[in-house]
């Protein structure tokens, strides 16, 4: 009864979903709250508690963590880089107002340690393009990338003024099969395999060239338990750790499935998602997550096409 539990907020999103699956096989499903603004329409989740919360609302917030005995929160709501673009003034909201939250919630005692997910978006085009290093000029210029840069800060100055415990991950593009992602730049390397599967031509809103770092989710939610599992005084970073696995443009992408569907085609229409996607790298160094706690990817663009396709044609 008086066990210590995990809440998530977006536990319906792109990541919060496998997340969630992942925490409850680990630790049981009552033990990991699942929460998110709507009903899931699909029920997914509902091996264990679910509840509906708004993570801009700290009393909801806190009394979901009241009444769980809550300890750990993963925060996953966020609005992401393309949709952010429409709609700046409610992405700054929400990904800001929520995070204040959570920490203002770790300050006052009631959190013991907080996951917050960042990204490549906090680098823009001052920043080296091939192999960024942990610190190093960020600028951002998307709506999306200045919110998570702001909130790399905010998440360093409750740690070092307040001794809160807050962990971080810049991730790159993930790539999943379990939920479809929703207003992000990187999304085309998810939808290219829904279209694949169903036997469709595919129509990438970004220029064949276009190098980014991705990752596979079942990589992004290893690293996510490993950061959450490490012993706090190995981390040396408290802004963000870089995080890399892959890197690959929409025609490598393209051809790696064209291996397993050779009639498959795509054509290029890039529009105002090119120009978010040329501010970002092509590729990441992440040496630090490697020596502070250990981090090693499993997947290539091989073995992520192939784990893709053999989930998505079930
Ligand atoms: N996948 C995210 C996006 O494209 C980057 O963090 O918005």
């Amino acid at each position: 009864m008086n066990q210590k539990k995990i809440l998530i907020l977006g536990a319906l999103g792109q990541i919060g979903s496998p997340l969630t699956q992942k925490l409850r096989q680990i630790y049981g499903n009552e033990l990991v709250i699942a929460s998110d603004i709507k009903h899931d329409k699909n029920n997914r989740l509902t091996d264990g508690p679910f509840e509906l919360i708004d993570a801009t609302n700290y009393q909801q917030i806190l009394n979901s963590i009241k009444r769980h005995n809550v300890d750990t929160v993963y925060l996953m709501a966020a609005m992401l880089s393309a949709t952010s673009e429409k709609h700046p003034e409610k992405a700054w909201n929400l990904n800001l107002s929520s995070l204040l939250n959570i920490l203002n919630l770790a300050k006052a005692g009631y959190v013991k340690t907080i996951f917050w997910p960042s990204s490549i978006a906090v680098f823009g085009p001052t920043t080296p393009k091939e192999n960024v290093p942990q610190q190093t000029l960020m600028e951002p210029t998307s709506v999306y990338g200045i919110s998570k840069a702001a909130g790399e800060d905010w998440c360093a100055y409750y740690h070092n003024n307040f001794g809160v415990d807050v962990r971080s991950l810049r991730y790159p593009g993930i790539i999943s099969w379990q939920s479809l992602p929703g207003g992000g730049t990187t999304d085309y390397a998810v939808d290219i395999f829904h279209k694949a599967v169903k036997g469709q031509p595919f129509s990438c809103f970004l220029e064949a060239r276009t190098k980014l770092p991705m990752m596979y989710i079942d990589d992004a939610l290893e690293a996510t338990i490993k950061i959450m599992n490490c012993a706090p005084k190995k981390l040396t970073v408290r802004t963000s750790y870089n995080l890399s696995a892959i890197s690959f443009t929409p025609e490598e992408i393209f051809n790696s499935i064209r291996s397993y569907y050779p009639l498959f085609s795509i054509e290029y229409h890039p529009d105002f998602r090119q120009s978010i996607a040329d501010s970002w790298p092509n590729s990441i160094n992440d040496f630090q997550a490697r020596k502070d706690w250990g981090w090693e990817p499993k997947f290539n663009l091989q073995e992520l096409t192939k784990a893709m396709i053999e989930h998505l044609k079930l």
